[in-house]
């Protein structure tokens, strides 16, 4: 080495420092190329390479030099072929001083885009006698050729260089584990929130079918009870219509007769018979209603059926429809343009999730007054389900984003983002797919496709 000994007492103390510092681990090749200089000075060179064993251990990565085209950083090199990949493969030091004699190094040749140096040096860095890259350095033809005696001097400072190296490796795989671990733990919470997500979707449903069927005895009986009251009104109105005949027909001024007429003007007797028959029929009417929501709760839930039917979108479809009504009706004018569709092989109470997931996005999506399409078809193998909004449109950038866990353009507290990568994993596990196509202020459009039968069913989940 060209160096003092004072100087290369501090130059070895810098070289440890290198393999210390642990800021420099935020960029490697930065750290490798330091490294390398630091040789590379040391040794009074011009140029020099840098390059490691890869993990499969059988070539090396060049991953420094001084003095080199860039391009030649992150070439590979077979072990055993140019001088370093000889050096790595036969673990002994090379000096070079002028041309490479053929017969005692066979199999070396230098890489052509290199013009060959006046005097090089080329080690095999080693951590207990496992190779682990290699180092040079060059000398033009002004400055002394390398000596033996830099050779060996050379193989005991490289061998701080590898425990450099080492170290610096070894906090990279660190760093790396830990960054793996972070992901994992990340993917944890995310599967957790869905798990839990999905436990919320189904006790709603479990709820949902216990109000039903709850709701569902006392409208059996009122409805039964409106029925006897319309009978029994009917008979009295026939009483009182035989009353009044008579009353007509009597005359005089007898005082019962006088207070009844007096009667039948205070309670408004005409209106009221009119009035009856109204009251009757709007309970009536509110009574269906009531029974068309319990039944679409229970066809929306379908907790009696987690299993595999075949069965009529349409008809999930208006359920869900009925039950997301209120979020809707003050937004949209819904509009059904449903085709024909084969009954599909599904689980029902899933693909209503989905279905209510997409109607009540569309609905978000419109900021005050629009239109929401249900489109239906069906092509060969496959239906498909449309639900098309006028609404505010989704941003180019957030496509590809919005099946994402979380993923959510919705004030904090509003939306959980899960709505859509729920929608995808239930269309995934039915062996269908999800498409999107959006106008940024004109509006987007959804379309399931599923296929009519399941050749694999996997678990209901
Ligand atoms: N029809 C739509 N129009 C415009 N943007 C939409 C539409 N559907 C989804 N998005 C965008 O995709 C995002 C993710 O939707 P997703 O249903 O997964 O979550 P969310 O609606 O925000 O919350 P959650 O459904 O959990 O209440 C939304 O925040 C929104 O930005
Ligand atoms: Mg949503």
């Amino acid at each position: 080495m060209a160096l003092d000994r004072m100087t290369k007492l501090s130059w070895i103390y810098d070289l440890y420092q290198l393999g210390q510092s642990s800021h420099l681990l935020e960029d490697p090749d930065k750290i490798y190329q330091q490294l390398l200089a630091h040789i590379v000075t040391g040794f009074d060179a011009r140029s020099g390479s840098l390059a490691l064993l890869t993990e499969e251990q059988n070539s090396l990565t060049i991953v420094a030099g001084i003095d080199l085209p860039p391009h030649v950083i992150g070439c590979s090199v077979a072990l055993g072929s140019g001088v370093l990949g000889w050096v790595a493969k036969e673990g002994q030091p090379l000096l070079i001083n002028g041309d490479l004699d053929p017969q005692k190094y066979p199999g070396i040749q230098r890489r052509r885009e290199q013009a060959a140096p006046s005097s090089a040096l080329c080690w095999p860095l080693k951590l207990r006698d496992r190779v682990i890259g290699a180092l040079s350095v060059n000398r033009p033809a002004e400055k002394t050729p390398f000596a033996e005696s830099d050779r060996d001097q050379g193989t005991a400072v490289l061998n701080l260089a590898s425990l450099a190296l080492e170290n610096i490796q070894l906090r990279l795989d660190q760093q790396r584990r830990f960054a793996e671990l972070q992901a994992t733990n990340q993917k944890l919470a995310e599967a957790q929130d869905q798990l839990l997500q999905a436990e919320k979707m189904a006790s709603i449903g479990q709820l949902a079918a216990g109000v039903a069927h709850e709701i569902n005895n006392p409208v059996g009986y009122v409805a039964s009870n409106l029925s006897s009251l319309g009978r029994y009104m009917d008979n009295l109105l026939s009483l009182l219509e035989a009353c009044d005949q008579l009353d007509a027909s009597l005359s005089g001024d007898a005082p019962e007769l006088l207070a009844l007429r007096a009667l039948k003007e205070k309670i408004d007797l005409t209106y009221l018979r009119e009035d009856l028959h109204d009251l009757l029929a709007e309970s009536k009417e509110g009574l269906e209603r009531v029974k068309k929501i319990v039944l679409d709760l229970k066809t929306f839930s379908h907790v009696d059926e987690a299993e595999w039917q075949v069965t009529d979108l349409h008809q999930g479809l208006d359920s869900t429809l009925n039950i997301v009504w209120n979020e809707l009706k003050y937004k949209a004018e819904v509009v059904k343009e449903y085709g024909t569709l084969p009954e599909i092989e599904c689980l029902p109470s899933q693909l209503n999730q989905v279905f209510m997931n997409l109607m009540v996005n569309a609905a978000h999506a419109i900021e005050s007054q629009g239109t929401i399409t249900l489109r239906t078809g069906h092509t060969g193998e496959q239906v498909w389900v449309e639900v098309s909004d006028t609404g505010k449109g989704i941003a180019p950038e957030n496509l590809g984003r919005i099946f994402d866990p979380f993923f959510t353009t919705k004030p904090v507290g509003t939306g959980t983002g899960l709505g859509l990568s729920l929608s995808y994993g239930i269309v995934k596990k039915h062996h269908g797919n999800i498409e999107v196509d959006s106008t940024l202020g004109k509006g987007t459009t959804f379309r399931v496709w599923l296929p009519l039968r399941q050749a694999v069913k996997q678990e209901n989940g």
